[in-house]
């Protein structure tokens, strides 16, 4: 699955002839999985159609700040357009627009858009080879790189002019390529290893029956679904659970028992960067395993039960580097036990779930949630989906691991 697959692309296309290889480029987004919006200026629309773009994108195009073309009156809004994008994409960039950009001209739709960005931007240069070498043009690739903009340098190559040099626009492909490994280069997880457990334990009694409980396994899954989008290897050592993984970078290790998953998570431990331990673990377990179906006999059956071994502090004991991050839920006193849990199983970071919040907990969509540091350091979250949850449990752990 390509990094780029879910995200919002705007495609911002100038006036050159490279434009006629947009069309190819927004197909190649679209495969990957993208949503693409182009915005385009006026002068571009002589190189390739709106129309081409839109049937291919799926989407209006817009090059104007309102749509002159049908006069309604209806304002297309730069911001919002702007605001949209995960990443914005101006190719081909031509030395008039980015010379435009670098000096904050706002003339037309696309610059406006440009201005109202806050993702990232990359632009694809093309020009004449002289052109693309002029001084002039070599301080607008410089000036927009101190914009933290990013340039997807030009290829060398027959130029329309029918000269050869540099300057051609880079290829479709190369462009899509050339932008998927800089985001996952970027990626804040980036070579990183994760290890995630989830879901519930089941104990047996015996070969047909156990004891369990309604753990679903979403708020593990949803975490290694985060862990993986932001560029993690992640090992998910799940109990019995209905949750299904589509991302390539999560291996699934299936585990039953308390014993099966202590014994999975000290195996990939020692090789981990994070461990987060998210799984409803049973406390207890029968004593004593019937090898033959228990048969019903007498009014009442007693089954003697003994603990299992805590996993999140036995990793606690033997932890080096690894940042290690438990869950605690609690009916009361929910903020001095869960620092408790904190210390006594050295964590490095805690999330406690209250079972008093409404929305939280089992089989249930939404989470609610407080994070604790080792420097009882305490962040309380809104009601989030356990998506959302995921993320800002994240993102707390790559602040802590950057401080
Ligand atoms: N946990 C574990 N192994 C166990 C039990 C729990 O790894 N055998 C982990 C859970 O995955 C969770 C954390 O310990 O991250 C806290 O679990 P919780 O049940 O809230 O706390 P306990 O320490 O079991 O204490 P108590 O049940 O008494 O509140």
């Amino acid at each position: 699955m390509s990094i780029l697959s879910g995200k919002n692309i705007l495609l911002g296309i100038t006036a050159g002839i490279a434009a006629y290889k947009t069309a190819s480029l927004v197909r190649l987004f679209i495969k990957a999985g993208a949503d693409v919006k182009v915005v385009m200026t006026p002068a571009s629309k002589d190189f390739i159609t709106p129309l081409t773009l839109a049937t291919l994108s799926k989407n209006p195009v817009h090059f104007s700040f309102t749509n002159e073309e049908e006069d309604n009156g209806v304002w297309n809004n730069h911001v919002e357009l702007g605001l949209w994008a995960d990443y914005f994409i101006v190719a081909p960039a031509t030395a008039n627009t980015m010379s435009k950009m670098a000096n904050g001209v706002c003339d037309n739709l696309l610059l406006a858009t440009y201005l109202s960005a806050k993702c990232p931007v990359y632009f694809a240069p093309a020009m004449d080879l002289d052109m693309y070498k002029h001084a002039s043009t070599l301080a607008s690739f410089k000036k927009l790189e101190s914009f933290h903009n990013i340039i997807i340098p030009a290829a060398s190559g027959e130029l329309a002019s029918g000269l050869v040099g540099e300057g051609r626009m880079a290829e479709p492909e190369d462009i899509v390529s050339f932008l998927e490994k800089d985001i996952l280069n970027k990626l804040p997880l980036r070579n990183k290893k994760v290890l995630l457990t989830a879901g519930p334990t089941y104990e047996a009694i015996d070969p047909v029956r156990f004891i369990g409980n309604h753990s679903s396994g979403k708020m593990g899954f949803e975490l290694a679904k985060a862990a993986a989008n932001l560029g993690a290897e992640v090992i998910l050592i799940t109990g019995p659970t209905h949750q299904k993984v589509t991302h390539s970078s999560i291996q699934v290790v299936p585990v039953i028992s308390a014993q099966e998953m202590y014994d999975a998570a000290h195996q990939y431990f020692k090789t981990v960067d994070i461990a987060i331990l998210s799984a409803a673990v049973a406390d207890y377990k029968p004593k004593n395993v019937a090898t033959q179906k228990i048969k019903k006999k007498d009014t009442t059956l007693t089954l003697e039960l003994e603990k299992t071994k805590d996993i999140l502090a036995s990793l606690g004991e033997i932890k080096e580097k690894q940042f290690l991050v438990g869950f605690a839920l609690e009916t009361n006193n929910e903020i001095e036990n869960a620092k408790g849990k904190l210390k006594k199983k050295n964590l490095n970071l805690i999330v406690l779930n209250s079972l008093n919040d409404k929305g939280a907990g089992f089989k249930k969509e939404t989470n609610k949630v407080t994070l604790i540091d080792v420097n009882e350091n305490i962040t309380e979250y809104a009601l989030k989906s356990k998506a959302e949850v995921a993320i800002d449990i994240f993102n707390q752990i790559i602040k802590q691991i950057h401080a």
